[in-house]
């Protein structure tokens, strides 16, 4: 397991903007992390790279739509999701898999929402900064996450 270290904000947004050069229509990422941890920040590096302009953190709407870029980006935060029975209004069924964009959530770990095959990212807070770990549970996943070690490790 490679711990990729995030100096300051500007890495964890920039980490997002590499890995969108490798995004495919129906890929889906994962975000873990306490409180703070900088799954928003990389989440808004990831869509400004794709041209879907700035994203802030969906935790009221709980789902935000950026189109306008090379693929849709639809950002899910489940933080405030308390209940199972609150996930069908969220309308998730319908943006993954769906061809013309990825879907990425926060606090994926609150509810059992993602598809078999998706990119794990997990954040922590380190003495100097932030630490991700990057891992994939199925063939799409895992092309993603050796893709963003590369651009992170600066090789493959
Ligand atoms: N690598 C980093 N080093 C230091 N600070 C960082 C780093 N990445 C992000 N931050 C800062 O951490 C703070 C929280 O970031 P952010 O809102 O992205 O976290 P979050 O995980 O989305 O939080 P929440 O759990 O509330 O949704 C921001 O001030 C951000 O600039
Ligand atoms: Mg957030």
């Amino acid at each position: 397991m490679t711990t990729l270290a995030l100096t300051d904000a500007d890495a964890t947004s920039r980490a997002g903007a590499h890995l969108a050069a490798h995004l495919h229509g129906g890929d889906a990422i994962a975000l873990v992390g306490d409180l703070g941890a900088g799954k928003t920040t990389f989440v808004a590096g990831l869509v400004a790279a794709l041209g879907g302009g700035a994203a802030s953190s969906p935790t009221f709407s709980l789902v935000n739509e950026y189109p306008g870029g090379r693929l849709t980006v639809w950002h899910v935060d489940l933080y405030r999701i308390e209940r199972a029975a609150e996930l069908p209004e969220l309308g998730l069924d319908d943006v993954f898999g769906d061809p013309r964009g990825i879907v990425i959530v926060e606090w994926a770990d609150k509810h059992d929402v993602m598809p078999a095959d998706h990119l794990r990212l997990e954040l922590s807070h380190s003495a100097t900064g932030r630490d991700l770990v990057a891992t994939g549970t199925g063939p799409r996943g895992l092309a993603l996450a050796s893709a963003l070690r590369a651009e992170l490790l600066g090789s493959p």
